[in-house]
């Protein structure tokens, strides 16, 4: 039998947890002794990640001269193919000294619990110039009405690098018990499953009728053994529907419209960064560390407002080196209904449609509707999905 994709830059996973409960108990009894920072939102999701495996092979969070070459050239100084930097920014240094560990406190869980013991090898600030460099390489503009580029303006200008060991999954292991995974059980899971061709579907919406027939698509033109439905459960914008409402919505659906043990159905700890093509980039990579073949990149994948040409996350698989990545992804075009032929189709492919031909729903209408207490057309989304959206946006 074919072997499972291989992780990235490497033969094999390197999670970041400790996994062993012995070692564990005693570097978090070390870490409550060590001086303590609270770190951001952003560098607590970076943890999660490297926890998890998915960032496989970092060892910890990126220095300044990486964080400049990934953002400018999506390359490390090894060489290693990587499109966004890993970092752990502050505004202010704190305890932190290069040469010494400390322990980071995770903002988003209540008391700040140790996340992860970090060994601080370089504290470097960025100038103006690196900065905008960096911000630029990632979101493709410097705008600070973009919701990621805000974000990232909000973390200080401080790099602390350096290696680091995870002592938990912050608040994902607690909150999503059933669908939170790291990158080590998916591979898991998908090895004991007998899957080789895997698609991995991204995704931070409920899944409407566009979004299921886009990945039933892919299953049949990719004659994939299973599908991966992958849910960011971090933190969104506000407007965007809450983790926990996705969740419900995506398996409901997939009970319902998908046949047995076809799908898996998970997530991961991580904030949006909205940064469209590079996220993509760094979707397939960490798609690739869970251990599937393909991803799915549909129209305005990871995008926000009108900063990335609707096709942008696709194109940019054509601008990296052959070798950068064995994941490949399924580009698929903007999937909708067809009043016509009564079916979600890909709108490239439906011949003599107009555009009233489509049900086309805007996020923003649809959000309305679900407000009003309507739900939308039975062609935009399955019943039983739209009957807990609603629910959602009756709750007081
Ligand atoms: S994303 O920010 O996570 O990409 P979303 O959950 O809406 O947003 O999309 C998940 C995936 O489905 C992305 O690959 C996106 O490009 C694709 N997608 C969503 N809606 C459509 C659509 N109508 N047509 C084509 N692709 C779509």
């Amino acid at each position: 039998m074919p072997q499972l994709i291989s992780p990235h830059g490497s033969d094999d996973l390197k999670p970041l947890y400790v996994e062993d409960a012995e070692a564990r108990g005693r570097l978090a009894e070390d870490a409550a002794r060590l001086p303590a920072l609270t770190i951001s939102s952003a560098a607590a999701g970076n943890a999660v990640m490297l926890g998890g495996g998915y960032f496989t092979p970092l060892g910890g969070f990126m220095n300044k001269a990486d964080a400049v070459s990934v953002a400018g050239t999506m390359r490390m100084h090894n060489g290693l193919f990587w499109p966004v930097p890993v970092l752990n920014m502050v505004e202010d240094r704190g305890v932190a000294a290069a040469g010494e560990r400390i322990a980071l406190r995770d903002p988003n869980v209540a008391g700040g619990p140790i996340i992860a013991v970090m060994d601080v090898e370089a504290i470097e600030e960025l100038d103006d110039a690196e900065w905008t460099a960096i911000v630029e390489g990632i979101f493709g503009t410097a705008d600070q009405n973009h919701p990621g580029v805000a974000e990232f303006a909000a973390l200080g200008r401080i790099i602390l690098s350096g290696p680091i060991e995870v002592l938990n999954f912050s608040y994902f292991r607690s909150d999503f018990p059933g669908t939170f995974r790291t990158a080590v059980e998916i591979r898991r899971e998908i090895a004991e499953r007998g899957w080789r061709r895997v698609v991995a579907f991204q995704t931070r919406n409920p899944m409407h009728r566009a979004h299921e027939e886009l990945c039933r698509l892919a299953m049949e033109r990719l004659d994939a053994d299973g599908l991966v439905i992958h849910m960011l459960l971090g933190k969104l914008k506000p407007g965007d529907i809450p983790a926990h409402v996705r969740e419900a919505a995506i398996r409901k659906m997939v009970e319902l419209y998908f046949p047995a043990n076809s799908v898996i159905v998970s997530g991961y700890g991580f904030d949006m960064l909205y940064a469209g093509p590079r996220e993509a980039l760094l979707h397939a990579v960490f798609r690739q560390n869970m251990g599937a073949s393909h991803l799915i990149v549909g129209r305005d994948h990871a995008g926000v407002g009108d900063y990335y040409g609707a096709f942008d996350a696709q194109t940019v698989f054509d601008e990296i080196a052959a070798d950068a990545l064995d994941i490949e992804i399924f580009r698929a075009d903007h999937t909708a209904y067809s009043k016509k032929l009564h079916k979600v189709v890909m709108m490239r492919e439906a011949s003599g449609h107009a555009q009233e031909d489509f049900v086309l729903l805007s996020g923003t209408r649809v959000r309305e509707m679900l407000a009003n207490g309507e739900a939308p057309p039975e062609e935009f989304s399955r019943p039983e999905v739209a009957q807990i959206l609603m629910d959602h946006y009756r709750s007081p």
